[in-house]
């Protein structure tokens, strides 16, 4: 039986406005060496119907290039998915920067000073130690990786998987776990190198390159194991709201890479200030926008984020996310 420590947090919950009927989300610390124990604290999506167990997708939100967008795009799909009734966990692999970690942390301590309850998800990361520097230390990550995952997996239909922007044993292993991978991209020739290299003159695609191999094997492994083939994804972040000679090239690049190594390439997010302010206060363009929930006005920028985060999902789940369209709309309304 799994068991997780949990070390941060618990004592807030003390803090929180007890008429509001929260139930205080979790964020779980794990190191590789500890066993653990998994006792399910549930999602906290409120004021949604809850569907659980088991586990439809473990979605891995990948790619080897730092500042891609991976965490951003987690959370939103993480909050989406609860807004849209669903239980979602999630996993922070980046022992280091913890950037999903915080913005967790963030969304909490925002909640309880607002009296607002936010939506969360059960949470585990991985604590720093997880770097291995012996085999064995590796071993015993991956074995503790593994058991963390099925546990979650026990107990809530989506798994979603921050990584870290470079190559780490444990984002390799959570690759093989994918059955959808998500690659954020920032919409420049610097990103996309990660992927596949380019002619200087002709822009035309002339090789693949290393992430692109990483996610090969994934794919390797899966089909040794007898898994389902694995769905990749590659997500245009940052792009730009005019139309450049830049942004036109990336796009036949993706194209062709597309092809090459059979990934659907979708337009994610436009390049907004909006998204960075979020992160202090640990907040998603598919909250509610209202003065409560945001700490200000609600503006247009609010509005057009959320419109395109809704159609983001919508790219990414398919069918299943005409649901997170209804939803927003039963909120917005209310
Ligand atoms: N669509 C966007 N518009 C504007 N800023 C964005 C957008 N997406 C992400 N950012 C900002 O870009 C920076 C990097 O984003 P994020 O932390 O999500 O990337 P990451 O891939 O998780 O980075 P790391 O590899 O360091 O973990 C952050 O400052 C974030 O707020
Ligand atoms: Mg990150």
């Amino acid at each position: 039986m799994l068991e997780f420590r949990i070390i941060s947090l618990k004592s807030r919950q003390n803090l929180y406005p007890k008429k509001l009927g929260f139930k205080w989300p979790r964020i779980t610390h794990v190191s590789k060496a500890r066993e653990v124990r998994f006792k399910t604290p549930g999602s906290t999506p409120m004021n949604q119907t809850i569907s659980s167990a088991p586990c439809v997708s473990v979605i891995v939100v990948a790619n080897e290039k730092g500042g891609s967008g991976k965490s951003t795009v987690a959370v939103h799909l993480a909050v989406a998915l609860m807004r849209a009734g669903e239980s979602v966990a999630t996993i922070d692999l980046d022992p280091r920067q913890r950037s999903f970690t915080h913005y967790v942390d963030n969304r909490l301590t925002w909640s309880r000073q607002r009296g607002k309850s936010l939506p969360a998800p059960t949470h585990v990361c991985f604590d720093e130690d997880a770097d291995f520097t012996t085999s064995e230390d590796e071993a015993a990550g991956r074995a503790t990786f593994e058991k963390t995952l099925a546990g979650l997996c026990e107990n809530h239909r989506y798994v979603i998987i921050d990584t870290p922007g470079h190559n780490h044993y444990l984002s390799r292993l959570a690759h093989t776990y994918a059955d959808t991978l998500i690659t954020p991209l920032n919409d420049s020739f610097v990103d996309l190198d990660v992927l596949g290299h380019v002619d200087a003159e002709t822009f035309a695609v002339t090789d693949v390159s290393h992430y692109a191999g990483l996610v090969e094997e994934a794919r390797a492994t899966r089909r040794s194991l007898g898994k389902p083939e694995l769905e990749w994804i590659v997500l245009r972040n940052r792009l730009s709201t005019l139309n450049s000679r830049n942004k036109r090239a990336v796009g036949e690049a993706l194209a062709d890479l597309a092809q090459r190594l059979d990934f659907r390439c979708i337009e994610g997010l436009a390049e907004r200030v909006i998204f960075r302010e979020f992160y202090p206060r640990g907040l998603t363009a598919v909250d509610d926008l209202d003065e409560l929930t945001l700490g200000t006005r609600p503006t247009m920028s609010h509005v057009t984020a959320q419109l395109e985060v809704q159609s983001l999902v919508a790219a990414l789940l398919g069918p299943a996310a005409y649901r997170l369209g209804a939803s927003f709309l039963e909120s917005d309304a209310a």
